[in-house]
């Protein structure tokens, strides 16, 4: 991948929070072009103060973006970064017509169902899902804590042409990211998904970080990793149960997943995008998963207390 610096792209980033406010942040101090898009409240601030970024990678830094309450003028891509909770609420603020037909819409969204329905909002051509290995926190509009010494992003698009992922990956990777452009959509997206759903289903449900699930509740970690990886593999994306576990093993004992932080908070979960999906794969395909069907039942009805 070339990192020379590019011709400066116009970039509108729909939810500036923990991954998007790190993008947008990242892409603004390289010389693009960046239109956060979010409520009035956030807008406010940030166009006022722009985006403070506490990094170890990537240093401290307040960048300059522009911020409006919608999207007004055609741009080379939206990246959005909403919780699948306000995806729907938060489209309304991206209308097909202001984005013309050119510009990628680029869901950094965990889950695997969202691509679809982005794609009957917006051209096919247009939607190109990305995938992101990153911790990141909103600590109040405009303020970004960068967690993680990595931010590593697969860009991905059966649907879009490669020339406008590899400009897209460019930005990015000028801006900090390492990022991958990856030809199979299917296989990306499940990736994270495998890895994503056991923890996430099981720390929440438990309210225990990943070093006590993965000794507390092993067996129930191993056959939920089962389960998920048949999903998979039956959705066209082969997985390795026994290297998922691995990577699980490897992770410090205090880590944990977002969907549990969101527990903690009281703030709604993205449930329904990984548990629920993940059913729903399973009956598409009729695969199994009574240990999947027990924990979103038991996590079903969260009401944030
Ligand atoms: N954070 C991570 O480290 C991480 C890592 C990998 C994947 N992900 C995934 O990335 C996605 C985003 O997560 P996140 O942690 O970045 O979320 P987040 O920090 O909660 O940020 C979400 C942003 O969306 C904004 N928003 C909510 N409703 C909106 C609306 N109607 N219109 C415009 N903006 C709206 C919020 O605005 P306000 O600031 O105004 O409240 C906030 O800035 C999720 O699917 C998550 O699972 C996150």
């Amino acid at each position: 991948m070339k990192t020379e610096r590019l011709t400066p792209l116009t970039i509108a980033v729909l939810g500036p929070g923990g991954v998007g406010g790190l993008l947008a942040a990242l892409l603004a101090r390289t010389g693009h072009r960046v239109i956060c898009l979010a409520a009035e409240e956030t807008v406010r601030v940030l166009a006022t103060d722009g985006i403070s970024v506490r990094s170890g990678p990537f240093g401290d830094f307040t960048a300059r973006v522009e911020a409006d309450t919608e999207l007004r003028e055609p741009v080379d891509a939206c990246l959005i970064a909403v919780k699948a909770t306000a995806l729907d609420a938060a489209l309304e603020r991206l209308p097909a017509k202001a984005l013309g037909d050119d510009g990628l819409v680029v869901p950094f969204l965990n889950g695997v169902e969202h691509p679809a329905a982005l794609r009957e909002r917006y051209r096919p051509e247009q939607v190109a899902p990305a995938a992101i290995r990153v911790e990141s926190t909103r600590l109040a509009p405009g303020v970004i804590e960068h967690g993680s010494p990595f931010a590593e992003i697969d860009l991905t698009g059966d649907t879009v042409p490669r020339d406008r992922l590899d400009a897209l990956a460019g930005a990015l990777e000028g801006a900090g990211a390492r990022v991958r452009v990856t030809d199979d959509e299917a296989r990306t997206l499940w990736a994270k998904m495998s890895f994503l759903a056991p923890f996430a289903l099981l720390t929440t449900r438990y309210g225990l970080p990943l070093g006590d699930v993965r000794t507390l509740h092993r067996e129930e970690l191993t056959a939920l990793v089962e389960e998920t990886a048949a999903v998979s593999r039956a959705s066209g994306a082969p997985v390795d149960p026994a290297a998922a576990l691995a990577r699980y093993d490897a992770f410090p004992p205090g880590t944990k997943s977002s969907m549990q932080r969101d527990a903690e908070a009281g703030r709604p979960l993205e449930l329904d995008a990984i548990g629920g999906a993940l059913l729903r794969a399973a009956d598409r395909h009729g695969v199994a998963v009574p240990v999947a069907r027990e924990l979103v039942r038991a996590l079903a009805g969260w009401d944030g207390r």
